[in-house]
């Protein structure tokens, strides 16, 4: 496809390259507020927010503050807002109950977003870890996690989501045969148009480490997700995930963590062509704000590098913490 470039001095790069308006005209991909998913989190409690100390500037908000700041999402352009609910001890058991009811966290944080913000789209997350004693994604039976008893409880789960309003939804457990599951429920409750977003391609990865400090699992997560979530050295199982998960009724997928894994995201938009996704993850967020506190990187000019990578990846949007941030200065 690439021919190759006349000798020089008949071709020079740097002529494309001298004036500011030749380099506008010639750049390929651009990042726009049109392509940002913001993540946030959601704690119990009323009029209140408390920092995430591994996440410079990432806030925990109260149902209240979070439709606030859903709305002022929605005033920057901001697509998709989606929810992480922060869950103490208190809230985790083995069965998992509160992850599928009306009035958990997330629900209510749809209900009220819906109210304040009605044209800023919802996503949440579909995975047992809020609820779980013991961490994981899926309940714990024995030394296994249970994959076919997770995916009942993770259709529950999505059905109370769409019930509630969400229209976005985002397994996230990377168990087998549950975005098929999920469709299925969804057609036969009526939920026609709740679109799901599949994390197809979720890697075990320790890029997740401040985010699980964020929800509060850190501390309850025993042993790792290695029987779940994907090894990072492969690439041809991600794209068969992918093609599994469009079978099954996805209408979108994601790659996950962003950046390390960004010849998935291409390999992936190469080959379906279809709507995909990459979460810049907490560990990422935390590396660059690290880096830029301790004056060693330009916050702003590695936040909006790192984000056009995605794009230039192929990815029609990416979940990120900056999102906020980033649709301030794209606005100026
Ligand atoms: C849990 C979930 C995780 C993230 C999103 N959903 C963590 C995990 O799988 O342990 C990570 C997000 C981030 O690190 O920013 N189902």
């Amino acid at each position: 496809m690439t021919q190759l470039p006349p000798p020089f001095p008949t071709s020079r790069f740097r002529r494309m390259r001298s004036k500011p308006t030749l380099r506008r005209l010639m750049r390929e991909s651009i990042l726009s507020v049109d392509d940002l998913i913001w993540p946030v989190f959601v704690m119990e409690g009323e009029d209140a927010e408390t920092p995430v100390p591994s996440m410079p500037g990432v806030l925990r908000l109260t149902v209240d503050r979070v439709a606030k700041a859903a709305l002022e999402a929605q005033s920057l352009g901001i697509p998709a807002i989606c929810l992480f609910p922060y869950t103490g001890l208190e809230d985790r058991t083995e069965e998992c109950a509160l992850a599928w009811d009306p009035n958990n966290l997330t629900n209510r944080s749809i209900r009220a977003i819906k109210d304040a913000a009605p044209d800023i789209a919802i996503m949440t997350d579909i995975a047992l870890d809020p609820y779980n004693i013991n961490g994981h994604d899926g309940f714990v039976v024995g030394d296994e996690i249970a994959n076919d008893e997770t995916v009942e409880a993770l259709v529950k789960m999505a059905l109370a989501q769409a019930d509630a309003g969400a229209d976005i939804l985002g397994p996230s457990d990377m168990m087998d045969g549950r975005i098929g599951a999920i469709r299925t429920a969804l057609e036969s409750a009526g939920h026609q148009n709740v679109t799901i977003l599949s994390y197809a391609a979720k890697y075990a990865s320790a890029f997740y480490g401040p985010f699980r400090d964020a929800v509060g699992a850190s501390g309850a997560l025993k042993g790792d997700k290695n029987t779940y979530q994907m090894d990072p050295g492969n690439s041809d199982e991600a794209l068969r995930l992918v093609a599994r998960d469009l079978n099954e009724g996805a209408d979108m997928v994601m790659v996950k963590p962003g950046m390390p894994y960004l010849d998935i995201a291409r390999r992936v938009k190469d080959e379906f062509g279809v709507p995909t996704y990459a979460f810049q993850v907490s560990g990422e967020y935390a590396m660059m704000n690290a880096a830029a506190a301790n004056g060693w990187l330009d916050r702003e000019k590695v936040m909006l590098e790192s984000l056009l990578a995605f794009k230039r990846a192929g990815c029609d949007g990416i979940l990120t913490y900056f999102a906020p941030t980033v649709a301030r200065i794209l606005d100026e």
